[in-house]
């Protein structure tokens, strides 16, 4: 049955989940603070590059189930769930994550919420965040509220898509009627087939963090291999895709390459570590110290690469392929290749950036680095290429069309391209993770 919902924090997983409850016939008012967020919403722009995104948001806006504000008013007083999607990002000089915009949706709320209303957080939260929310929740109001966790597990390039069909359903509940509304929210997933988990606040908090904890630890394992095949002669690439035919290791998340990043991965990683330590546990998960310190070691790999073959960095000219932090995504957060530009330029090279879609939040972000739009001109004299992000456009690039490059050498941080190819146009290949005869 239709629902009235409220999704507070427009930005990736909100905007994404407003659309989404829309699109299964809720009626969505989506709040957010940021009035030109809350604009560009309403004219039908979720703001950041997510594919199929902006068509479904104009969609759901067209049927008026689907409407943005920028604070709660009367409206917000007979939803039946109000969810949370608020970021925690990493706080300044700290591992931890920063849980205000969590306390402070809590404050704006409250006024507004009804005694059977379904308070649902969906943000990365450290476990035991929200137990501490609804006894604030529970002293604002002066009743028993009903605050459930619903972590979200969606990626970005396919955030529609995880949303509407995800993997699984957690919810962490404390009532049978948060229980009973959830089931409501979610009846036409349940109903498809999508594994409904109802756990304790706690164990629905830890499902997030472990998740991302174990994702993460795939990708630095099959880095740290690639480490250890690029001094034995032996591909790690090879070694992943046999490694992955046994389906107890299953062969998902284990592309060796410049390794991982984003707003997601590297923060909750640091977070759980954090929280851990604050529990008096922190040995539990001090190996995340270890996979974070391989994943920062491949960005510095491709710059001892790089040195190798020239010589020096001092004053070459090197073209960085990628800035956001993987494909179908205008995402520079904590990106592996913007981060090796950013090495780069500090080491004295002449850097040239290219992405598809990302280079507006880089130029804004990083102004001292230089940008080119156009994939063939980015290539104009340089020294050295290195393919940091595995969009199509390069996977699918000709490199027999590349002239006035001053030196044919490319360094494949994502083992994505064909080296043959790219070796028959002229090119020296050198790849992560692996020996190239060139
Ligand atoms: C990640 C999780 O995959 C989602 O399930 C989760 O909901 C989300 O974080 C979140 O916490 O919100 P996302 O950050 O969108 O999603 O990106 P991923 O697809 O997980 O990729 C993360 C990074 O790992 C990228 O930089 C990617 O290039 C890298 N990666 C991924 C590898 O280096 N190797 C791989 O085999 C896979």
């Amino acid at each position: 049955m239709a629902m009235k919902v409220t999704v507070i924090g427009l930005g990736y997983l909100g905007a994404t989940h407003a659309v989404a409850m829309s699109k299964i016939g809720h009626t969505v008012i989506g709040i957010e603070p940021n009035q030109a967020k809350v604009d560009s919403l309403n004219s039908g722009r979720a703001g950041f590059f997510e594919p199929g995104l902006d068509e479904e948001l104009a969609a759901q806006l067209a049927s008026g189930r689907l409407s943005f504000r920028t604070s709660h008013d009367e409206s917000s007083k007979d939803a039946e769930i109000h969810f949370i999607c608020v970021g925690t990002p990493q706080l300044e000089g700290s591992l931890a994550a920063d849980t205000s915009y969590l306390h402070s949706a809590i404050r704006d709320l409250a006024p507004y919420l009804s005694s059977d209303a379904v308070v649902v957080g969906k943000s990365t939260v450290p476990v035991g965040t929200a137990a501490l929310l609804t006894e604030e929740l529970n002293k604002l109001t002066g009743f028993e509220a009903n605050l459930a966790w619903n972590p979200e597990f969606l990626r970005e390039g396919t955030a529609l898509e995880d949303s509407l069909s995800p993997d699984r359903l957690v919810v962490g509940v404390t009532s049978e009627h948060s229980e009973k509304k959830l089931r409501e929210v979610f009846a036409p997933m349940i109903f498809a087939g999508v594994p409904f988990i109802v756990t304790d606040l706690a164990t629905a908090e830890l499902v997030k963090a472990a998740a991302n904890a174990f994702l993460a630890t795939k990708i630095s394992f099959i880095n740290a291999m690639a480490e250890i095949a690029e001094v034995s002669g032996a591909d790690a690439s090879q070694l992943a895709t046999a490694i992955g035919y046994d389906e107890r290791i299953g062969n998902k998340f284990l592309r060796n390459g410049v390794g991982f990043g984003g707003g997601c991965l590297p923060k909750d990683i640091r977070a759980l570590m954090a929280r851990a330590e604050e529990l008096g546990v922190g040995e539990s998960v001090a190996y995340l110290k270890e996979i974070d310190k391989i994943n920062i070691r491949r960005r510095q790999r491709v710059l001892n690469m790089l040195t190798e073959e020239l010589g020096t960095l001092e004053g070459k000219a090197v073209l960085v392929l990628g800035a956001a932090f993987k494909p179908d995504s205008d995402d520079v957060r904590d990106s592996p290749a913007l981060e090796i530009a950013l090495l780069l330029k500090k080491a004295g090279a002449i850097v040239m950036v290219h992405d598809p879609i990302a280079l507006p939040g880089v130029n804004k972000k990083h102004p001292e680095l230089a940008t080119e739009q156009d994939l063939l001109k980015s290539f104009s004299s340089m020294d050295a290429v290195v393919l940091a992000t595995e969009w199509q456009d390069y996977r699918q690039l000709d490199p027999s069309t590349i002239v006035g490059i001053n030196n044919k050498f490319i360094i494949d941080g994502r083992n994505v391209l064909d080296v043959v190819k790219w070796q028959s146009a002229g090119f020296k290949v050198l790849a992560l993770g692996k020996t190239i005869k060139n």
